[in-house]
């Protein structure tokens, strides 16, 4: 069975079944990834634009990882050393880019609904790589990827969502992606840092780090967005740490099978000590791995979609 839709612009009222076809086909990229010859032909002829607008490291060189060993022809464009740094509107962009028979764009961007956007002046296939503090999908289906990969399931897990969720777009899409596969979510962090309405996506709220480590089998550790101005919503990051920070003696005292993921870039000594994002609760680079599977099996889903 094919994608329900021809575009990834979140995990919102994305089908079950299309996430874990998802799930499933990354697990084949993933066994490519070990192999001595890491590519495959399957994307052979297509054009593919990773169009970031917004800093990335991670999301960025996965993607165009995954584009390399799909056989795609990648093109890529960041806002700095770009004509949209002299002026030209993001639309005239996006033109001047499908004029040169673009296929599919994978686009990262500061303001919530580009992507959306996107969809209405493009003809390519459109992937959201974060926008705003809207959503992340290729994220949350790493993230989930992840879990499922040293757990063996997402169905009946629990797992918390810790930090600055009000400033961030992978809470978004877990809380989405985890719910609609049967995990029980959670959200622990300053009442600062939590929407008030968020409760109606079906999540619990605790504002007791402990408990939250007591009582879940995965925390998902969220960073300060402190390019969003996050630094305003508490007093202090040494106070921060103090109560929400996740550290080694915290885990063993209240949970020492608790998994750790976190999405990255860490503040170390902020959301986690560098003892805890270093050592062995934490799963942060298998994500990132994972994270090439994930977006190889996006590209290859939508990209040979009928
Ligand atoms: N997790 C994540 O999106 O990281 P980057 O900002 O480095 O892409």
């Amino acid at each position: 069975m094919p994608l329900s839709s021809r575009h990834l612009l979140g995990l919102q009222g994305v089908p079950k079944e299309d996430i874990q076809l998802i799930l499933d086909t990354a697990t084949t990229f993933r066994e490519v990834l070990e192999r001595p010859i890491k590519k495959v032909p399957t994307l052979q002829g297509k054009t593919i634009c990773n169009l970031f607008f917004e800093n990335s490291t991670r999301t960025r060189l996965s993607f165009e990882l995954a584009q390399k060993r799909l056989s795609a022809d990648t093109i890529n464009f960041t806002k700095s050393g770009s004509s949209a740094s002299k002026g030209e509107t993001f639309k005239d962009t996006v033109k001047n880019i499908e004029a040169m028979k673009v296929d599919m764009i994978v686009v990262r961007h500061e303001s919530s609904g580009v992507p959306h956007y996107l969809t209405r002046i493009s003809n390519a296939n459109i992937i959201n790589a974060g926008d705003g503090r809207h959503e992340h999908p290729t994220q949350a289906l790493l993230d989930m990827y992840s879990i499922r990969e040293r757990l063996g399931k997402i169905d009946g897990l629990k797992v918390c969502i810790v930090g600055d969720i009000a400033h961030s777009r992978v809470a978004l899409s877990n809380i989405y992606g985890l719910i609609s596969l049967g995990a029980k979510v959670s959200l622990c962090g300053p009442a600062t840092m939590i929407p008030k309405d968020i409760q109606r996506l079906g999540v619990t709220i605790t504002h007791n780090i402990d408990e939250a480590i007591a009582n879940n089998d995965v925390l998902n550790v969220l960073r300060i967005q402190l390019e969003r101005k996050a630094g305003t919503n508490i007093p202090t990051l040494r106070e921060y740490h103090n109560y929400f920070g996740i550290t080694s003696e915290r885990i063993k005292k209240n949970n020492p099978d608790v998994l750790i993921l976190h999405p990255g870039p860490i503040n170390r000594g902020v959301e986690l000590s560098s003892e805890v994002a270093d050592g062995p609760f934490q799963i942060i680079l298998d994500q990132v791995t994972n994270g090439v599977a994930i977006r190889m099996a996006v590209l290859y889903l939508l990209g040979t979609r009928p």
